[in-house]
């Protein structure tokens, strides 16, 4: 179920009985590319969620395993990676725009190395579209096949000519490809990949192959690793977490995991991103109980009408949801809980959209981020009628977002005065007087405090709560 060359998303939806491969020695430097990147820079854009965050990591670490530094300025860079993301349209047209002003670079220095991988290079449409408009693009490769990087760049550097590879399957769980980790505190751990909800306006189980599992033993090492190397923060990542352990043949699941990955004894975990639909109490139990598991989950809703969940595939009613978010919020003290809601799904009515706002009074999110619906190539949603307007589905987000905005600003005025641990980034980017970092709950603190506390846990006290952010001040006893 594989297919060399291009992408084949009719291909990508199909779904095998067979367990994922776990594949530990794919990864190689051929002799011959060991240093070729000695004298030369790369940079990489990335778009989308966090899974693209992690593989750019991932890219970064084969790249300077090659001999190749990170250059921050694009333009100087001998190597330009796009790692794309397919989500909605305006997430792809940006990076159209973004290779067709690669033009005039390429142009002034040949020998510059541009690739497009991510979701997508995963879409027949796209790769269509670079073959016959972008000349520019010297590599394009997929979601599956990352660690076959040095192999393509081989490639690409030999033959003189474009090369694509893309593979249209299920997916194996590759192991030990190296890492180049953008933060020194914060970490992503993949715990799974793929996604198999096929939810009817996603592409995303066509980008990233079938839901699949690491070991337990895998990722207790890279936490326990990440823990010696004094990171503070992890967050286990996959499009469905809630779903781990489901394909594992041992009696595994994301409650185990959790309480695992807890005893660790690393200062922070979060995980995301958890579907309502399979969500259980052990691992609401298990994140009340232990106090490094934070309390802040994300819990997507896309919409608070029955008819349009159902046509969105999403398995739950609106008031299973209701009774699993009053669980998580009477289970957990003081839990933060954000969501993605999508409007304009097609022919929404206005009394359905009111549903979706009388949702989000309901459940008055600490943030929510929101979306006017895109529809996606070879996807169920994207055949469906449509009568809706565009100008009215973007009256709809605008009412909606008013709304987010109130209970964002509503939760974060209950922490004025109260003294909260914040894990500290570093100096604020539009003010470098003042330092800036999280609390447990995900919420930015910009703050007056030591410098020398950058990458420690501390307190502060807040002065001032705003919509998305707080301030305050460090507190030295
Ligand atoms: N159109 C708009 N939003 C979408 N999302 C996923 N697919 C689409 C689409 N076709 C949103 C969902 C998801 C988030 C990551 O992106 O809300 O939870
Ligand atoms: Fe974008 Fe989804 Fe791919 Fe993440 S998995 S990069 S959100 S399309």
């Amino acid at each position: 179920m594989e297919k060399l060359s291009g992408p084949d998303l009719s291909m990508a939806k199909q779904r095998g009985k067979a367990t994922a491969q776990v594949l530990k020695d794919v990864f190689e430097i051929p002799a011959s590319m060991q240093n070729v990147g000695h004298g030369k820079t790369y940079f990489i854009r990335t778009y989308g969620c966090q899974a693209n965050e992690r593989d750019s990591e991932t890219l970064r670490g084969i790249l300077e395993g090659m001999g190749y530094v990170q250059n921050e300025i694009m333009e100087a860079a001998d190597l330009i990676l796009l790692n794309t993301c397919a989500i909605r349209e305006n997430a792809e047209q940006k990076v159209f725009g973004k290779v067709g002003n690669l033009k005039r670079l390429k142009k002034e220095n040949p020998d510059l190395i541009i690739g497009i991988c991510g979701c997508m290079a995963q879409e027949e449409s796209v790769v269509e579209a670079i073959t016959k408009k972008y000349p520019q693009v010297d590599l394009v490769f997929g979601t599956h096949n990352l660690h076959r990087l040095p192999q393509l760049l081989e490639a690409v550097m030999t033959k003189h000519e474009r090369i694509v590879e893309v593979w249209s399957k299920e997916g194996d769980v590759v192991e030990n490809v190296p890492t180049v980790r953008n933060h020194a505190k914060k970490a992503w751990v993949n715990i799974m990949y793929g996604c198999d909800k096929f939810c009817t306006y996603c592409i995303v189980p066509y980008t990233r192959g079938k839901e699949r599992s690491r070991s337990m033993d895998d990722i207790l090492e890279e936490v326990n690793t990440l823990k010696k190397e004094g990171y503070q923060d992890i967050t286990l990542l996959g499009q469905n977490v809630n779903s781990y352990g489901k394909d594992l043949d041992a009696d595994i699941d994301f409650a185990t995991l959790l309480e695992a990955v807890s005893k660790t004894g690393i200062p922070r975990i979060r995980f995301t991103t958890s579907h309502p639909w399979d969500f259980n109490e052990r691992m609401i139990d298990m994140i009340a109980k232990y106090d490094n598991l934070m309390p802040f989950v994300h819990l997507p809703v896309q919409s608070g009408d029955n008819e349009v969940l159902k046509r969105m595939g999403r398995r739950y009613t609106i008031e299973a949801y209701k009774e699993l978010f009053d669980r998580i919020k009477a289970t957990i003290p003081n839990v933060a809980i954000s969501t993605d809601i999508i409007v304009g799904f097609p022919n929404e009515t206005d009394e359905q959209f009111q549903h979706t706002l009388d949702i989000v009074d309901y459940c008055q999110y600490d943030n929510a981020y929101t979306f006017i619906y895109s529809p996606r190539k070879g996807t169920p949603a994207a055949r469906m009628e449509d009568n809706i307007p565009l100008k009215v589905k973007e009256e709809r987000l605008q009412i909606l977002n008013e709304k987010v905005n109130h209970y964002a600003w509503l939760n974060n005025q209950k922490y004025q005065g109260k003294r909260v641990p914040v894990l500290v980034d570093g100096p604020s980017k539009k003010n470098p007087n003042v330092l800036t970092g999280y609390t447990e709950t995900q919420k930015l603190v910009n703050f007056e405090g030591d410098f020398h506390c950058v990458g420690k846990i501390v307190e502060v006290e807040i002065t001032e709560a705003q919509t998305w952010a707080l301030k305050g001040k460090m507190v030295i006893e």
